[in-house]
């Protein structure tokens, strides 16, 4: 059942491995704030028993409106921003063919809005659903946030114009909170099917609710599969206590013992590049987590070999920052071999008959160890495969590490107030009242 396993072998150059065992109680105790509640942020534990508590009629209901929208649009326009919208996105598009646009054979395909304010972006997207029968899925807890708002009430015009506002309305689900907020107050008086965002859960943590089910099944992604993914994770994060069978308590002693020792950035780095957005999603968990007090790993993000090319001179011989997290896939969904070719004029024909997959893999062997002998320490996460049950896995594993290494570094992980700073700003600028 354990499908992440966490490699710590190449980190002891900058750390012993009695450095990281000795962080097992300060993790245990993290942990057991989790658990019991008992620190900062405890107002937002929510996610913690997600999995084993998902309500089964919201998740029937979510079914039956998922259907209903299937029959009726190509396409479901996603608006969201931050946590609105990442988790949804890296499960998504880690499943899905990168070239799902072209090759829909009937599945809605997924755009989404409100997570940029490009003008040039918009234009085109609504270019783009001139010719397409959409629905609208607008996602946002507090229910205020500027850029989802904007984008909401350009589609939703949009929408308006196309069908009439009575067939827009039977097009749009909106995912907010329980009582409060302008989406919330829109989406009463219109008669908007309405799903919860618990007040317990944070944006970052919300995927395992309707904010990541709903586009992920209209994606046409197994659902109960990603649910039961993360239920795994989450009685291994529970029940087990110690760092070699705790995958994300061994995660967190060890980020949190490199950034004792002066690490100040962490590279997620991934071969396939349908992982791209689990990047994403990951930045935003870690950072809006733990950046704050001048504390904490930067997160940043790699895809092999591609970024090789662009940052692979500054991880070998730059500035000794970092350390990488390489998730590491066992298992490929496809296998496509180097074709012989007959005149060898390129000199590859030694890689003859070998899959794509052995090549990216003798290239991530070959970067571990040269990025580990340039003073880079390596953890490595394997999983078996991309699907919904590890990627549910996974999805929990982040989140457990991350509440626990949070703790650990000392702070609130559950909060985010330097992000209103922007805000602020940008209102006054804008001439917004009372800013
Ligand atoms: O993690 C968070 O809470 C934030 O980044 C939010 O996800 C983001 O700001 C979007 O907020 P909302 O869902 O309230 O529109």
């Amino acid at each position: 059942m354990n499908a992440i396993k966490v490699n710590i072998g190449h980190v002891f150059g900058l750390v012993t491995k009695e450095n990281v065992l000795r962080m097992q109680p300060e993790v245990s105790a993290a942990k057991h704030h989790l658990l019991k509640g008992d620190a900062a942020g405890n107002d937002f534990l929510g996610w913690v028993n997600l999995p084993e508590e998902i309500d089964s009629e919201m998740l029937a209901r979510l079914k039956a409106d998922v259907a209903r929208l299937k029959a009726q649009s190509s396409v479901l326009v996603v608006i969201g921003i931050g946590g609105s919208y990442l988790g949804a996105r890296m499960v998504i598009e880690a499943l899905q063919s990168e070239f799902a646009m072209a090759n829909r054979n009937g599945k809605p395909f997924i755009v989404y809005a409100g997570h940029t304010l490009g003008e040039d972006y918009y234009s085109q997207l609504l270019a783009f659903l001139d010719g397409e029968d959409y629905s609208v899925a607008v996602i946002s807890k507090s229910g205020t946030t500027t850029e989802p708002a904007v984008a909401f009430r350009i589609v939703k015009a949009h929408l308006e114009q196309k069908y009439g506002k009575a067939e827009a309305a039977s097009r749009i689900v909106a995912i907010t909170d329980a009582r409060k907020g302008a989406l919330h107050e829109i989406a009463a008086k219109a008669g908007y099917p309405m799903y919860v965002i618990p007040d317990n859960v944070g944006g970052r943590f919300s995927v395992l609710t309707p904010v990541g089910l709903l586009p992920i099944a209209m994606a046409g992604y197994d659902i109960d599969r990603l649910l039961t993914g993360a239920r795994d994770m989450r009685e291994i994060c529970m029940e087990k206590e110690s760092l070699e069978e705790n995958p994300a308590l061994l995660y967190a002693a060890v980020r949190n013992a490199l950034y004792r020792k002066g690490v100040k950035v962490e590279m997620l780095v991934s071969a396939p590049p349908s992982l791209r957005y689990l990047a994403e999603w990951w930045k935003q968990l870690y950072g809006e987590s733990e950046g704050k007090e001048h504390k904490g790993l930067l997160p940043h993000s790699l895809s092999i070999t591609t970024d090789l090319h662009s940052m692979g001179q500054y991880v070998q011989e730059g500035e000794r920052l970092m350390m990488e997290t390489f998730i590491r896939v066992k298992q490929p969904a496809a296998r496509v071999p180097v074709p012989l070719d007959e005149e060898n004029l390129d000199g590859m024909n030694y890689l003859v008959n070998k899959t794509l997959t052995e090549i990216n893999d003798c290239a991530t062997e070959g970067t571990v160890e040269a990025h580990v002998s340039g003073g880079v320490p390596v953890v490595e996460l394997e999983v078996e495969r991309v699907d919904e049950y590890t990627l549910g896995q996974l999805i929990y594993f982040f989140e457990f590490a991350c509440g626990v290494s949070g703790y650990t570094l000392g702070v609130n992980p559950f909060d985010q107030p330097g992000v209103e700073a922007y805000k602020k700003n940008m209102f006054r600028l804008l001439g917004k009242p009372g800013f």
